[in-house]
């Protein structure tokens, strides 16, 4: 296992580009499930998510090639429709092959992804919606089997506006007879970009980018060449790095509206947060000030970025309120940034964090893929080394995140765990 042994204390300066978003590319590869065509994807980032996500769809029978920064994809001979328990309980976004496997093969066996490390996370609106569309869903020895003449279209209504069930339902419309309207959609940025991907196909899709989308069924799709939206989470994440170290950062390579939230709240905080045509110019001025931000669905404050923000409320003056609205147990990182040294009470769910602290190095451990960037943005902040403990979590959904930290300027050594010990 993989540790990060963190020098902090370096001011980071200069421009670093994040890579393409892996919350737009899981269910995108999902996706490619529903076509019998050539499908090209664009600089697909090499993480441990789309690894699985890859190997669950070669393991479908989905033929993959990489040349250069483009990936070939061939669904056209797939020979299982089942999702085994092996890989998802790696990753639960192996639930997103349930949509299209069923709107094109009529059937589909996924394994219950079960809760993760920040909650329950139920499936509860993916099925009951797809029950509606005609989908005939038992559960079975810890598999959801799902089966159907054929989807039929029809109005749907989610309950909470998930991001999963979103993209899942669009993905089962494509084949479904009629037209799918999915009312109280979510409105993440990644949701727009899994339409535009099946529009590039030729799917009828109204309202991007609204809280009504309506997808038409066809029969037949065509090919496609598609890259996918720049990581927000992961831009959002070094442009709190660079303010943790009272750096300046130029982060580039994604479109600055999707964190136009998060921009506000560090504009709030003290910062200088400049727009770019394609990114964020951050420069800290001086010291920060405490702040209260809440977790909602988009436009909200993203939930992805609260244990990152977090971090940050510890080095800001005053008294900060993380509010977590979206996971039922999403302060795993609390108890690491207390032993650095912060200053932070649970309420309900609430974090109450009062700054600045001085931290002075500790080991840490990573409980999963974004409190493991909180601990790596508090390790940069520190005056000494902290050993960042299995950062297998971060490899999960950051492409060399200590790679672009250290040519900001961070002293970052990737060691063995074990050597150490
Ligand atoms: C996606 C993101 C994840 C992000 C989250 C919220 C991917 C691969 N993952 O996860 O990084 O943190 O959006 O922005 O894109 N819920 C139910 N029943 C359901 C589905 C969801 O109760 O059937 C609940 C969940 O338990 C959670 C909330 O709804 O409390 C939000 O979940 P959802 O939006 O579905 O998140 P994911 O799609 O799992």
């Amino acid at each position: 296992m993989d540790k990060l042994v963190i020098n902090g204390g370096v001011k980071l300066v200069g421009e670093v580009e994040v890579s393409r978003a892996k919350n737009a590319y899981l269910p995108i590869l999902a996706g490619v499930l529903l076509s019998d065509q050539k499908i090209e994807l664009v600089d697909v980032p090499n993480l441990r998510d789309i690894r699985t996500m890859w190997q669950l769809l070669n393991n479908l029978g989905v033929k993959t090639e990489v040349v250069g920064n483009i990936t070939h994809v061939d669904a056209s001979n797939v020979t299982s429709q089942e999702a085994t328990y092996e890989l998802v309980k790696t990753m639960r976004a192996s639930i997103f092959v349930l949509g299209p496997l069923l709107s094109r093969f009529k059937r589909a066996k996924v394994s219950l992804p079960g809760g993760c490390a920040i909650g329950t996370r139920p499936i509860d609106l993916h099925l009951k919606n797809l029950e509606k569309m005609g989908a005939k869903i038992v559960m079975q020895n810890g598999y959801v089997e799902a089966s159907c003449e054929q989807l039929i279209g029809t109005k749907l209504v989610l309950d909470f506006p998930s991001v999963g069930a979103t993209e899942n339902l669009l993905m089962a419309g494509v084949f479904a007879k009629g037209e799918t309207i999915i009312s109280n959609a979510a409105l993440e940025p990644e949701i727009d970009d899994l339409a535009h991907f099946l529009q590039s196909m030729g799917v009828q899709i109204e309202g991007i980018g609204t809280k009504t989308l309506k997808v038409t069924g066809l029969e037949k799709l065509k090919p496609t060449r598609y890259r996918a939206i720049g990581d927000r989470i992961e831009a959002g994440t070094y442009v709190m790095a660079g303010l943790i170290t009272g750096g300046d950062v130029k982060v580039t390579g994604f479109n600055p509206a999707h964190l136009a939230n998060v921009t506000d709240k560090l504009r709030e905080m003290g910062a200088t947060i400049h727009e770019l045509p394609d990114g964020l110019h951050a420069i800290a001025n001086g010291e920060l000030k405490g702040i209260d931000a809440t977790t909602e669905p988009f436009p909200g404050f993203p939930t992805d970025l609260q244990a990152q923000m977090m971090a940050l409320m510890t080095q800001a003056s005053g008294t900060s309120v993380m509010t977590e609205n979206i996971f039922e147990n999403r302060f795993m990182h609390v108890p690491e940034l207390v032993r650095l040294g912060a200053s932070i009470k649970l309420k309900g769910n609430s974090a109450i964090v009062k700054g600045p602290s001085k931290f002075a190095g500790a080991p840490v451990m990573c409980t999963d893929l974004r409190a493991s960037a909180a601990l790596v943005l508090a390790a940069l902040a520190s005056s000494g080394t902290t050993d960042v403990l299995r950062v297998y979590h971060l490899d999960r959904g950051y492409e060399k995140l200590d790679e672009k930290l250290m040519a900001l300027g961070a002293r970052i050594e990737r060691a063995r765990e074990n050597e150490m010990i």
